[in-house]
Parts: structure tokens; sequence; C-alpha cells
């Protein structure tokens, strides 16, 4: 079998810290994942389902515990102002969805397909991980009414491993631009290191940020957008500093995102990580 990545793509990957696979996707593969996407959230009742529904800020989780409940199910974050102050929900759930998540990769037969799928494994293969794990999965809308912005960050704050080992697949299922709030990375940002790490607090239980060392501010200027076409891949490594910006124009930016640690002896995930998966998390198996 002919690799995903070429050395070219591996070595491009490890000096960029991200790596762009045009085509990834077919128009048909990007409309059936949305098409899904779009089932789950008419099917979904959030006053039947209360524990499924969290509110977002920008386009986060408001808080890291939202994170936490949903790491083994299917949740659906929407917009805090869409709701009053008794927790109904003033409009419709297409106007204030924020983002799915997040196992959609188990709990899902059409994300599970995607996610567990044969260019999944050539990649984990090609970059040379033993035992991928999937850490979590996420589906954004990125609504441009909404006007959410992820603030400059590094995945592996909160999927850290011992080595570092996480990465994401990013799936482009719209085009991505400038305008609709496209991925912004700082090319070789990964070499910097990772600047933090979420553990949990043992007297509170909760989150908490831990310094890794003394580093420069972020200078806004290094960041470069990463405008896409739908179907295209971003791989990227959980060090590689990136951001989204609002989405100033008039359609949404669906994407879909799985994250990757490698599960192997050779790499540890700390039990004072703050995130935590019941049971741990899956391995990347076939379908
Ligand atoms: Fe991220």
């Amino acid at each position: 079998m002919q690799a995903m990545l070429s050395p070219d793509d591996i070595s491009r990957y490890k000096t960029q810290g991200y790596l762009l696979l045009n085509n990834f996707l077919t128009i048909d593969e990007c409309r059936t994942m949305r098409e899904r996407a779009a089932a789950l959230l008419a099917a979904f009742d959030p006053n039947l389902n209360p524990r499924l529904v969290f509110h977002a800020k920008g386009n986060e989780h408001v808080s890291n515990s939202n994170l936490m409940e949903s790491t083994d199910n299917i949740s659906f974050f929407f917009a805090a102002h869409a709701f009053s102050l008794d927790g109904r929900l003033l409009c419709d759930k297409t106007e204030a969805i924020v983002k799915i998540g997040h196992a959609l990769h188990d709990c899902d037969p059409v994300f599970q397909r995607y996610s567990h799928g044969p260019k999944m494994h050539e990649i984990a293969r090609n970059l040379g991980y033993k035992r991928p794990l999937i850490g979590q999965s996420r589906y954004f809308y990125k609504l441009p009414r909404l006007k959410g912005v992820i603030s400059p960050h590094q995945d592996s704050t909160v999927l850290y491993t011992e080595p570092l080992s996480c990465y994401a697949i990013w799936l482009a299922l719209e085009n991505a631009t400038h305008d609709n709030g496209c991925l912004w990375v700082i090319p070789g940002s990964h070499h910097m290191g990772l600047r933090v790490r979420v553990i949990r607090d043992e007297i509170s239980g909760k989150s908490r940020l831990i310094s890794l060392g003394t580093f420069a501010p972020l200078d806004d200027s290094s960041f470069i957008p990463l405008e896409v076409a739908a179907g295209t891949a971003v791989l990227f490594c959980g060090e590689l500093v990136h951001k989204s910006n609002q989405n100033i124009s008039t359609r949404s930016r669906q994407a879909y995102a799985v994250h990757f640690i490698e599960g192997d002896k050779s790499h540890k995930y700390p039990v004072e990580n703050w995130l935590q998966r019941p049971g741990g998390f899956g391995e990347l198996h076939y379908i």
C-alpha cells in the first residue's frame, strides 16, 4: 500500500508542525458528514436530555467540567445567550449550535467510520505511532451569527502525554476562508515547547493550569491563515499554536476534528491530567 504521507510530507510536518492534505475527503463524504451532524442535531431534544446540553461562550465550552462530562457521549454545545434564565432554548437549535462532542468517533456509526477509517490508520502508521488512541472528536459549526473566537492555544495542553504525542486531524467539511473563520497557525511554534498543561487540583477536584516554563508572548503577526477547500485535512501537532477568528461572513464553516495520542507503553498519560475518560481512551481500530 502506498504511504499516505510521503517522506517529504513527514519532513514538512516535523518542520512546520502542520500539513495540508488536499482532497482527503470527497465532496460527497463532506456532505455525508454534514448531513449526519444535522440529523443528530434535529433528533436531539434539549428538554429531554438536559445532561447532554452545555453552554458555550465564543466557540468553546464555558467550563472545563463540560468537556469532562462529554468525553464518552454525544453532547451538544449551544451559545449561552440562546437560553432563558430558567434554561429554555430561546431560538431554533440550528441557530444556536456551536459544537457537538466529544465521542462522535465512538457513539455514532457515520463518524466512527471516518474517525477509524483506513486513512487515519495510515497517518498514524506513517507518523510511527504504535498504539494510537483517540482522545476526543468534535464537530464545529462556526455559525456566522455567533461570531465565535478560539483564542491561541496548544491541544497538548489538555491531551498531555509523556513524552508529548498529541496530534489532530481537522477535516474541512466546507470551504474554510479568512472571512468564515479558518484555522490560523504559527508555523514552527511546536518547536517552542508546550506552555501550559491542565491538571486536576487535588483539593478542589477542579482543573488547574500549570505553566511549563517561561515563554515569550505570542506575536499575533506570526499567525498565518490556513484557507482550505472542503475535503482538505489539516494534520497538526499538539504543540502547534493555533486559533480561529470570528466568522464575519454569511455562511458557516463546518469542520470535524479528531485528536490522537500514543497509547503504547513508551508513553504515559499521567493520572494527574485533568482530562480522564471513564474506562480510558479507546484505541484506533478497524470498523
Ligand atoms: Fe485546538
